[in-house]
């Protein structure tokens, strides 16, 4: 009998995190003169062992009790072998994925939701603001906030609000609030409001509200929460990773092509950062982080440098970039709608480490329900993107007769999703792909900023 999982003890969970900023050098993030911003000029948003953990380049970070104890309500997440897929492309390569699902909320975003509520909490906070996309966010945060006792508000953008009602019920449940992005409760949102009243939101927009929340707080006990993008929410999920190492060894096998769908980039990097740490020793592995051809960060837009939301409150990250101002287009897979990438994510592909790659939305949907008929599981459209890229490399393996080993996250499931499912089923789907002649015009905004340098890892 061929093993489908690979399961860890509880005790077996790993007890640090892998810090990739010991090995990879970093541009900068700048403050508004031009200057790398300091620890204070960020006080007022994050708490101060978050924003400590932020510029760390130790390899290792313990990862505290009181965080493993939450984790162990779901984690170590199973390792699956994709038997029945693999049986459905009759390909001889050997295909696995870490099943992020499992999580209460349905997806990989807790991991780092508890640890970020952990530390607030530890620092004195009550209350924490945040932005959600596709709503997965939005619930892990509300979820962790519970655990924790912190309160948890939510700007969730607006047409994933209007597609995926359920999200905010689920949220209010665990004790979230939750309101629709653009809104009239701040600056940020009654300007974007005016400039377009039927506008869909966007990640960029929401940021900006939920962080103006944030530090207009005199009390200063409210602090702003992201998602994903910055390095300390990357390291949180590099045990999905750092599990997956441990599961392959069970399974005697070693991943040729890791894969993972791209928004902000933090469940791509979770799983491909520990890989990443043996390619720069020499292992040879092919990385792809996967987005969508509507929303194309990695595949076409250049590496600058910018801000991290609409309103320019944030510092400017060097990443890949489609410009702040920049509306995607509302697709059904709300969490990769973010003009911007990790910065993290964004050096490793100017360094060439990493190979970005764009699907279409029908191509993705094919894949999910592939899936969903073959191992069961309904996936989040986000999930879809690296999906499609599965099928594609396992079907290029069996051309060339070769017997890979693919390794890929699932991200989150799609049960909250099904609305995107039945306009798929039923031909409404449309293939969205930004033309270079479109990124060309968003790259307007940023052109006056200063430019990130090429570096190497160290
Ligand atoms: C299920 C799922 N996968 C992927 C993503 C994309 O985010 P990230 O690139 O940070 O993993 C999201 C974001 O909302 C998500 O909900």
């Amino acid at each position: 009998m061929e093993l489908r999982k690979y399961i860890l003890r509880e005790d077996e969970i790993p007890r640090q995190w892998y810090n990739i900023l010991a090995d990879v050098n970093l541009n900068p993030t700048l403050g508004p003169d031009g200057h790398p911003v300091s620890p204070d000029q960020l006080a007022p948003v994050f708490p101060m062992n978050l924003i400590e953990q932020e510029a760390s380049t130790e390899r290792w970070i313990d990862i505290p009790d009181d965080v493993l104890s939450v984790l162990n309500i779901w984690r170590p997440a199973p390792l699956v072998r994709a038997i029945a897929l693999e049986k459905a492309l009759d390909t001889p390569a050997r295909i696995y994925y870490k099943n992020e699902s499992v999580s209460p909320p349905g997806s990989h975003k807790p991991n780092t939701a508890v640890a970020q509520a952990y530390y607030n909490k530890a620092f004195g906070i009550k209350r924490i603001t945040t932005e959600t996309g596709a709503g997965q966010w939005g619930s892990a945060l509300s979820f962790a906030c519970a655990q924790y006792g912190v309160e948890c508000k939510v700007y969730m953008v607006r047409v994933s609000f209007d597609q995926k009602p359920y999200r905010k019920f689920m949220m209010s449940t665990w004790g979230g609030n939750c309101i629709p992005s653009p809104s009239n409760e701040t600056k940020a949102g009654r300007a974007a409001l005016e400039k377009d009243p039927d506008t869909p939101g966007s990640l960029g927009m929401a940021i900006s509200e939920a962080i103006e929340e944030a530090v207009a707080d005199e009390t200063g006990s409210t602090r702003y929460s992201l998602g994903s993008v910055l390095n300390h929410v990357l390291l949180h999920q590099t045990i999905i990773g750092l599990e997956a190492k441990k599961q392959m060894a069970l399974a005697g096998d070693y991943p040729d092509i890791i894969i993972g769908c791209a928004g902000g980039g933090s469940n791509f990097a979770g799983l491909a950062f520990p890989f990443v740490q043996d390619k720069i020793h020499g292992k040879q592995i092919e990385i792809y982080p996967v987005e969508p051809a509507g929303c194309p960060t990695l595949t076409k837009a250049p590496f600058v440098y910018d801000h991290g939301d609409t309103a320019r409150y944030t510092p400017l990250l060097p990443m890949h970039s489609l410009g702040h101002a920049f509306v995607p287009p509302a697709f059904h897979s709300g969490g990769l709608r973010y003009h911007g990438m990790a910065p993290l994510v964004s050096q490793l592909v100017d360094e060439g480490l990493l190979e970005p790659k764009a699907v279409k939305q029908n191509q993705v949907f094919k894949a999910g329900v592939l899936l969903a008929q073959t191992e069961g599981i309904i996936p989040a459209p986000e999930t879809n993107h690296a999906l499609a890229t599965v099928i594609d490399e396992a079907l290029k393996a069996k051309e060339e007769g070769k017997e890979k080993v693919i390794l890929f996250n699932w991200s989150g499931h799609g049960l909250l999703d099904l609305t995107a499912y039945d306009s798929y089923l039923t031909g409404q789907i449309k293939d969205i792909v930004l033309s270079m002649e479109e990124v060309a015009e968003c790259e307007k905004v940023y052109a006056d900023f200063p430019k990130p340098q090429h570096l190497k890892h160290k």
